[in-house]
């Protein structure tokens, strides 16, 4: 729920309004049930990769998950997110155009069990893969890197079935160290200019370092594994 003691209209200045907040106030009150689907969504898709991962550590004697990390989205992001896309705040604009509401991440130690673990999710046949962001073939412009897909699971419930968008991002523990430094850096905005343009060029720097890293790991893997 949205904290009442905290002050909104600092967060959202050109949004605050005292009839806005309040109505959002109330619909997110109203949003338990929609909000219990998408946590029954991410613990169906956490369950497919522990499943997955647990065959193939049977299989392989290793683990391709080094960790999995799920999030529902706080009502603040959603706010902050409708807010930023002008779009309505009521609950059918956040089901219909909202895809990152249930989140799930998950880190692995090689970059070729990032496709595996993907391929292997996408071809069950009660997944929809709807978007798929391949931002480890293609960075972003700042380094960053993932596999980011959004898919959608069904659920069964007492008396129907329901389909939930899930976001899944899939990286490597040396992308997920990059991102998170970044997500932290990211929000230090009382920085000078000229601060922001060294450490924005570092933090390339340190991306393709991390990458070359991820390269290099993955070729001794190949390498012990055939022997
Ligand atoms: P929004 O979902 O509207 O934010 O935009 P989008 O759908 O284009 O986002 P995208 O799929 O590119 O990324 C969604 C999520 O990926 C973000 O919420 C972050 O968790 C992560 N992400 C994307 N880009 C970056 C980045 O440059 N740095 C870090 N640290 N995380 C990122
Ligand atoms: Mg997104």
């Amino acid at each position: 729920m949205i904290d009442a003691n905290k002050d909104l209209s600092t967060q959202f200045p050109s949004l605050y309004n005292k009839e806005i907040m309040d109505n959002f106030r109330a619909t997110m009150a109203s949003s338990q049930e929609l909000m219990s689907r998408y946590r029954c969504a991410i613990m169906e898709v956490e369950t497919k990769f522990k499943v997955l991962n647990e065959q193939f550590s049977l299989q392989h004697d290793r683990n391709p998950i080094e960790s999995i990390k799920t999030r529902l989205k706080s009502p603040d992001s959603i706010l902050e997110k409708l807010h930023r896309k002008n779009l309505p705040l009521t609950l059918s604009s956040i089901e219909n155009n909202l895809f990152d509401i249930a989140g799930i991440r998950v880190i692995c130690s090689f970059v070729d069990d990032i496709y595996m673990l993907a391929d292997c999710l996408i071809r069950q046949d009660d997944i929809t893969l709807l978007e798929e962001k391949d931002y480890i073939r293609n960075p972003k412009e700042n380094g960053y890197r993932s596999l980011h897909l959004i898919v959608e699971v069904p659920i069964f419930l007492q008396e129907e079935k329901r389909n939930v968008k899930v976001e899944v991002q899939l990286r490597t523990i040396a992308m997920e160290f990059w991102a998170n430094l970044e997500h932290r850096l990211r929000y230090k905005k009382d920085l000078p200019e000229d601060v922001l343009i060294a450490t924005e060029s570092s933090l390339l720097e340190c991306a393709e370092i991390s990458s070359m890293l991820d390269k290099k790991m993955q070729s001794i893997r190949n390498v012990v594994e055939e022997k």
